[in-house]
């Protein structure tokens, strides 16, 4: 194993080496720009991901040569995942023509727009129309609202943000980005033509960054209580909010094994290392009701970097995609030294934070079912606001009905147990019998009592019941073909 114990990125529009003999690997991105003085504009205001203050972009190299941008809350990326990539400040985006230094088409739509009063948030909003403006020529509302999901402004308001967003990536012209790309380019393969897996060693830490699949099941073997991340946007929070020093990490973002998309004539399979906004992009069409899960997951920030193997290796009971591939009848792939072996998705999760992986193993893809035309597939999340708020309640509901009677139905709730769970009793009800609004409310009483969920911050075990059996009712509505006549 070649061990330099440092790291490179592009920064500045210069190779830039982290040496771990001095900094801890957990060190986040944002601590690291704030610590030196040429990058402050990058602002903490929650460490949580839930304010987009820190928002950054981060360049990757593509297959094609080509650079793609994206923004991340760098409050919750550690440095090693900066490894092989360009990182831009707001401090890099304005040019200089000359001795004249212009502002880039989004700084500048901004203060056309009047956009910013105190400006705490701004440096962050600026990242994000950035990456808004390298991905998308005339965006939508709707994706320009997304892009913006991410980041909290208390003093403006958004009707001038938004301006300024749609100003600016209206009319697409070559911004110095473009220009510098092949030069940047040419960077990236530099750094990683010398790629080999990493171990970095500080003080009482030991950070694993492995290139391949193989060397991580051999690391996950060898070093046992290693805590393996992808996207770190869970696992970051030990470190911002409980101040816990994570002394031996598997960091397997970098295996390009875990990032596998295909879409055949029956399923899609979603390789655990793609990061959840890649998967809604491609998912639109095949698998609606996943594209629309993941719309109303965290904010495109949280999405850059969170992963699908990381929603389902958390196990949270609130966690969003697990109802959803529920319903779709989905089937989890786990990679071990013995080779890959399928567990269907209700059969994965085996009690509170708990699934069937080996510790030795992990999640290496998805395969999803493509449902046939007859088969519903509809996703809900109650939460105390629409966007960038987990789940109080939700629901991932699957429906079949033949000959008019339910053949087929799947009942996932998230936010009802300790675990993510269908209802068993009132998925047997409903199953042969016609799919009435007289048979839906018989169903929901028996809904009504099939969960003993907590009281918590978000809500009452009353409120979660109400919601659970309210959503089945909606999910009917939603799903019948009997025409309504109007009185
Ligand atoms: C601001 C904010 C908003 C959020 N919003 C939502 C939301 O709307 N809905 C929601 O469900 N979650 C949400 N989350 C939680 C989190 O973003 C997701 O759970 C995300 O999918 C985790 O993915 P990750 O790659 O970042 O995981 P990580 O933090 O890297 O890992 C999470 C866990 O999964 C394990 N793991 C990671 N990859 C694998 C693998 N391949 N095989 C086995 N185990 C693995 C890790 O060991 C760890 O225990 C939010 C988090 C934040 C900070
Ligand atoms: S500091 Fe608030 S999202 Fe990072
Ligand atoms: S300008 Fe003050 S919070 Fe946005």
């Amino acid at each position: 194993m070649k061990n330099t114990n440092k790291i490179s990125f592009v920064l500045d529009q210069k190779i830039v080496d982290i040496d771990f003999d001095l900094l801890s690997p957990t060190t986040t991105v944002l601590n690291y720009l704030r610590s030196g003085p040429f990058h402050r504009g990058v602002k903490e205001g929650c460490a949580e991901g839930d304010c987009g203050a820190c928002t950054l972009a981060l360049g990757e190299l593509q297959e094609d040569g080509s650079i793609r941008y994206k923004a991340i809350d760098s409050c919750l990326v550690f440095l090693p995942q900066l490894h092989g990539k360009q990182l831009i400040t707001v401090e890099n985006l304005s040019s200089k023509a000359e001795t004249i230094e212009q502002l880039h088409p989004v700084q500048k739509a901004m203060v056309e727009s009047n956009g910013s009063q105190c400006g705490y948030c701004t440096p962050g909003i600026i990242m994000s129309l950035f990456a808004l403006y390298k991905n998308e020529n005339k965006p939508t509302r709707e994706s320009i609202d997304d892009a913006l999901t991410g980041n909290l402004c208390r003093c403006t308001g958004y009707k001038p943000i938004i301006e300024a967003a749609s100003a600016s990536c209206a009319h697409h012209s070559q911004d110095q980005f473009t220009l510098n790309e092949p030069a940047i380019a040419a960077l990236l393969r530099q750094i990683q033509q010398l790629d080999d897996e990493k171990k970095l060693v500080h003080q009482n830490q030991v950070y694993f960054l492995p290139t391949r699949l193989r060397q991580a099941i051999r690391i996950r073997q060898s070093n046992p209580r290693a805590l393996l991340i992808s996207g770190s946007s869970d696992v970051a929070l030990r470190v911002t909010k409980k101040h816990e020093v994570l002394p031996e990490i598997l960091d397997i973002s970098s295996l390009k094994d875990l990032k596998h998309f295909s879409i055949s004539e029956n399923a899609v399979t979603l390789g655990a290392g793609l990061s959840l906004e890649f998967i809604r992009t491609q998912v639109r069409d095949v698998l609606p009701a996943l594209f629309d899960t993941l719309s109303v997951f965290g904010s495109r920030q949280i999405r850059n970097v969170a992963t699908l193997g990381g929603n389902l290796g958390s196990a949270s009971p609130i966690g969003d995609t697990l109802p959803i591939l529920m319903a779709y009848g989905a089937a989890v792939v786990l990679y071990g030294p013995q080779g890959t072996r399928e567990v269907l998705i209700k059969d994965f999760i085996v009690g509170y934070r708990k699934t069937v992986i080996k510790p030795d193993e992990l999640i290496a893809a998805v395969i999803v079912p493509i449902p046939m035309d007859e088969m519903h597939i509809k996703w809900y999340k109650i939460s105390k606001r629409k966007d960038l708020d987990i789940s109080t309640v939700s629901g991932g509901f699957g429906l079949r009905v033949s000959d008019g009677v339910v053949s087929e139905i799947v009942l996932a709730y998230g936010g009802m147990a300790a675990q993510t769970k269908r209802a068993d009793k009132t998925e047997a009800f409903l199953l042969g019998k016609p799919w009435s609004r007289e048979v839906v409310e018989e169903a929901m009483l028996i809904l009504y009592n099939e969960f003993e969920p907590l009281t918590d911050a978000r809500a009452s075990a009353e409120m979660r019941k109400i919601s659970a059996r309210n959503l089945l009712l909606k999910f009917w509505s939603e799903t019948n073909t009997q025409k309504v006549v109007a009185s």
